[in-house]
C-alpha cells in the first residue's frame, strides 16, 4: 500500500536543475517531465505519451511543446494534443495530465494532488532566507535509498546525533538529556537543550567560543516531509529563549523530502545561517559538513530500509524518543485515510484517460 500524501507541495527540482532540456523524474511514483517554456515558466506533464507509453523525455521541445520521440504526438503545457502527425482529427483521449507549479527558494515545487487544492495550500516559511544578514547554502541534493517515513523519522530525533553523527554534528554531551515534544495542526516538534557542555566541532570553530556552550536542537517537521532543524549554540548559563537562540550561533537546516518510490527519496537541502554571511569558505564548510552528515544518515537508514523489506516488518521496541515519530506516522496516516476517496476517484478516471487513443 502506498504511503504518499499526494496533497501536499513537494520540491521537484531545483530551479537550476530545470531548463531547456526535457528532465524525467519520478515523483510519488508516478513518471514526470519537466522543462521551461520559452518565457523560463517551468511545466511539468506526466512523462508518458498515451499512445504507446513512450517517455515524452526521449522525445524533444519544439518551442513550448513536447513532441514524442515515437510517432510525433505533441503536446501543450496544459498536456493538450496539439498535432497527431498523419491525421486531421484528434483523438479525446489524447491528453495527458499536467500539474501546478510554483518557484520559490530557488526551488520548483510540484503539486501532484487534487489540483483545486493547491492554490490554498501554503509552502512552509523558510526564515531569513533573504535575509542580507544571514547566509545561505541552497540547491543541495541527495538521494536516500530508503522510504521517505524512515527519513521523517529520523528528522524529529534529536537523540540520534550523538551516536549517528558522533564525528560531525554531535558530541557525547547529549547521551543522557531527553527530548521534550509538541504538536500543532499540521506540526510535530522535538526539542531539547544539552546545558554547559563543549561545543561540537563547526561551532567551536566559527562561534570561538572559549568555554562551555548551551546547544539547542529543535525538529519541526511539517506534514508530510518537510523538515526544519533550528540549532546553534550560546555561552552557558543564558535563559532558553527564542532572542537568546539569536544572539548564539544559529541555523535553520531545511530538509524538503520527495518520495521517489516507496523504497527510495529526494532529499533537498537548503541552509540558512546568522554567522560569516557572506563568506564563501564558511558556506563551503556548512555544504561539506552537512552533506557529510547527510550522508551518515543515509548510510544508516538505507541498512534499516534493506532489513524492513528482508523481514516484512518495520517493527522496533518502543522508546521514550519515539514519541515525536510515532505523532508523525500518526498523523501522517491521517492524511491519507482522509485522500483515500479522492484517490479511488483519480484511479477511475486515470483508468479512463488511459485508453487506447484510437482515432475515428
Ligand atoms: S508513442 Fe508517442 S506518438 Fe506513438
Ligand atoms: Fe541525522
Amino acid at each position: 500500500m502506498s504511503t504518499f500524501v499526494k496533497n501536499a507541495w513537494y520540491v521537484a527540482a531545483w530551479s537550476k536543475d530545470v531548463g531547456r532540456e526535457l528532465l524525467p523524474r519520478t515523483i510519488l511514483g508516478e513518471q514526470i517531465l519537466l522543462y521551461r517554456r520559452e518565457d523560463g515558466t517551468p511545466v511539468a506533464l506526466v512523462d508518458r505519451c498515451p499512445h504507446k507509453l513512450a517517455p515524452l523525455s526521449v522525445g524533444r521541445l519544439k518551442g513550448d511543446f513536447v513532441e514524442c520521440g515515437y510517432h510525433g504526438m505533441t503536446f501543450d503545457c496544459s498536456g493538450a494534443c496539439v498535432r497527431v502527425p498523419g491525421q486531421q482529427s484528434i483523438p479525446r483521449s489524447a491528453h495527458i495530465r499536467s500539474y501546478p507549479l510554483v518557484e520559490r527558494y530557488n526551488a520548483v515545487w510540484i503539486w501532484m494532488g487534487v489540483p483545486e487544492l493547491a492554490e490554498a495550500t501554503p509552502i512552509v516559511d523558510v526564515p531569513h532566507y533573504e535575509d542580507a544578514g544571514w547566509g545561505v547554502v541552497d540547491g543541495q541534493y541527495l538521494h536516500f535509498k530508503t522510504n521517505y517515513l524512515n527519513i521523517t523519522d529520523n528528522l524529529v530525533d534529536p537523540a540520534h546525533t550523538s551516536y549517528v553523527h558522533r564525528n560531525t554534528i554531535g558530541n557525547e554531551a547529549g547521551e543522557d538529556v531527553g527530548v521534550q515534544v509538541e504538536q500543532g495542526a499540521s506540526h510535530v516538534l522535538a526539542y531539547r537543550w544539552i546545558k554547559d557542555a563543549p561545543p561540537v566541532a563547526l561551532v567551536a570553530r566559527m562561534g570561538q567560543f572559549t568555554g562551555n556552550v548551551d546547544r539547542w536542537q529543535y525538529y519541526y517537521l511539517y506534514l508530510p516531509s518537510v523538515s526544519c532543524v533550528d540549532f546553534g549554540s550560546i555561552a552557558a548559563g543564558v535563559e532558553p529563549t527564542e532572542e537568546n537562540k539569536d544572539k548564539g550561533i544559529r541555523s535553520f537546516s531545511f530538509n524538503f523530502l520527495t518520495p521517489e518510490t516507496e523504497s527510495t527519496t529526494h532529499y533537498f537541502w537548503l541552509h540558512v545561517r546568522n554567522y560569516h554571511p557572506a563568506d564563501a569558505q564558511a558556506s563551503d564548510d556548512v555544504a561539506h559538513l552537512m552533506n557529510l552528515t547527510f550522508k551518515e544518515d543515509a548510510d544508516l537508514l538505507e541498512l534499516v530500509q534493506i532489513e524492513q523489506e528482508r523481514t516484512g516488518v518495520r517493527e522496533y521496541t518502543g522508546l521514550a524518543i519515539d514519541n515525536a515519530p510515532v505523532r508523525i506516522r500518526r498523523m501522517i496516516e491521517g492524511l491519507r485515510a482522509q485522500e483515500q476517496p479522492e484517490q479511488a476517484g483519480q484511479t477511475a478516471a486515470a483508468r479512463r484517460a488511459s485508453q487506447p487513443a484510437f482515432s475515428s
